[in-house]
């Protein structure tokens, strides 16, 4: 039972729009949570500019930054432990989460991914990847999964999941689209879900 508002690090690496989402619910909905940190593996980008104009702290961090991938992992450890944050949302992260990062949120680390998990995961499906391989199979329903973030790429808990149709004629682009409109959607439910499992 948490008696202060969770404190939540958003990682991003694009425009942002499910970090935006989340913003918005979080300002309009009666979550008690804050927003503290936006992470990122890119110093420019729509998420990056967002936490920037709405005063939330910002870290780009990379592995290059450091000489070995533990001091890296370390270092963004540090970080989400000096804002004191409780939970980690990776909102369009395309990058792997180290072990360690991973070990020290349990259970407080949630992922969304632009498919029907367990089906359209794994390493290398990520954006436009994705929505590619759901056409090419011919399915008829596509969506959005928020999950736990374990170890292994798009394997941890299933949280939440919302279907959208597959459309005659539909492109990547327009799939994209359409999941992407249901996401917005989704991950401030699935963060709702989180919340409510925390404090019961
Ligand atoms: C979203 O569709 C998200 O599901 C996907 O990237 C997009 C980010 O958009 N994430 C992945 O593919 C991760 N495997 P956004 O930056 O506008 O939120």
């Amino acid at each position: 039972m948490t008696t202060h508002k969770t404190r939540i690090a958003v990682f991003c690496s694009g425009g942002g729009s499910n970090f935006k989402s989340i913003y918005r619910a979080i300002a309009e909905k009666p979550l008690d949570a804050e927003i503290l940190l936006c992470l990122s593996n890119r110093s420019q980008c729509g998420a990056m500019e967002f936490a920037s104009q709405n005063g939330i702290a910002t870290v780009h961090i990379t592995e290059k930054q450091f000489s070995s991938f533990e001091e890296f992992a370390a270092a963004m450890v540090q970080y989400l432990k000096d804002a004191q944050i409780d939970i980690v949302l990776l909102a369009g992260y395309m990058r792997k989460v180290p072990d360690a990062v991973v070990a020290a949120f349990p259970d407080k680390m949630l992922n969304i991914h632009p498919a029907l998990l367990p089906k359209f995961g794994g390493e290398g499906m990520y954006g436009m990847f994705v929505h590619r391989a759901v056409l090419e199979a011919g399915e008829k329903e596509s969506g959005a999964t928020v999950h736990f973030v374990n170890e292994e790429y798009d394997k941890g808990k299933i949280l939440l999941q919302k279907r959208v149709p597959v459309l005659p004629g539909d492109t990547p682009e327009s799939l994209a689209a359409r999941v992407l409109e249901c996401e917005h959607a989704l991950y401030p439910d699935a963060l709702e879900k989180l919340l409510t499992m925390q404090n019961s």
